[in-house]
């Protein structure tokens, strides 16, 4: 497993004769791999003959009061779990490189990065769609896998790499779960063990408006009210949203239907948690 700190080193390798029809795939993150980046470069590995992962925490994706000074790093531990995927090249650029002094470009996808996280994290999105966008250059991957827990940036990055018709294939790998439920995520690790059983209430809520659904319930104020009162529960807890939207558009819906989306953004503590379940499809 080669290391490759270096942008021009990166793309080298990627656009070199000797790459001939060998398929680039690529797993984006910012590090602190958790089984669900396991999972992410799993698939990664059957995808194709090279498979690329890269660590680097965007600055430009946190606003001002975000966690970007406290996101937890772990890079031997990252490298030892890559090892163990299959992992051929991992590519950790610095911040310093990624976004010299003289940069001013950015990547906005309009209308699905308003609601949801968009709405509570102004400039996010863009930070997102700006970063994936230079690593899609740097790394000129035939394929790239992201996780459904981000459902929201996965849209986001369906619709840019569409919309700018970049030539790779976007693949949405599943929530991946503790045994209790609780999504997988870096964030995680800010939890006390106090706050990780208050956590739960994501995932109880996501439960109870997906039994409601299976029973025949389709209104979505009822479906709401009640994944709300099971957050609400939870001393904890401070809801950030819960919200059902169209699952492609992500537009607001009176009528729930399969396909559409139920979206938490939960504070547990100094922790903003995510979640989400799609309505007909597993859990
Ligand atoms: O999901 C993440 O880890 C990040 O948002 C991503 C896609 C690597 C961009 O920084």
């Amino acid at each position: 497993m080669k290391i490759i700190n270096s942008i021009i080193a990166m793309q080298a390798l990627a656009i070199a004769p000797e790459r001939g029809e060998r398929r680039i795939v690529f797993v984006p993150t910012m590090g602190y791999l958790h089984e669900g980046h396991a999972s992410l470069l799993r698939e990664g590995r059957k995808r194709g003959e090279v498979l690329v992962l890269s660590i680097f925490v965007n600055p430009i994706q946190f606003g001002v009061h975000e966690d970007l000074d406290r996101y937890p790093r772990d890079l031997e531990n990252d490298c030892r779990i890559a090892a163990e995927c299959g992992v051929d090249i991992v590519f950790i650029p610095t911040a310093a490189e990624m976004y010299p002094p003289a940069f001013q470009t950015g990547v906005t996808v309009r209308d699905l990065a308003l609601p949801l996280c968009g709405a509570r994290r102004p400039g996010h999105f863009d930070g997102v769609a700006t970063v994936v966008t230079k690593l899609f250059n740097i790394v000129r991957p035939d394929v790239a896998l992201f996780g459904c827990k981000d459902y929201q940036q996965l849209a986001v990055i369906r619709r840019m790499t569409s919309d700018l018709n970049l030539p790779i294939e976007i693949v949405g790998m599943p929530i991946v779960r503790e045994a209790d439920g609780l999504a997988m995520s870096s964030r995680n690790a800010y939890l006390s063990p106090h706050e990780r059983q208050s956590a739960l209430c994501l995932i109880r809520a996501i439960r109870k408006a997906r039994e409601l659904f299976t029973t025949g319930e389709r209104s979505v104020a009822v479906l709401l009210h009640e994944a709300r009162a099971v957050i609400e529960k939870e001393p904890a807890a401070v809801i950030d949203y819960v919200e059902i939207r169209d699952g492609e558009l992500l537009n607001e819906l009176e009528v729930a239907d399969s396909g559409t989306l139920l979206a938490v953004a939960v504070k547990i503590g100094q922790t903003r948690l995510i979640d989400n379940t799609v309505f007909g499809e597993e859990l």
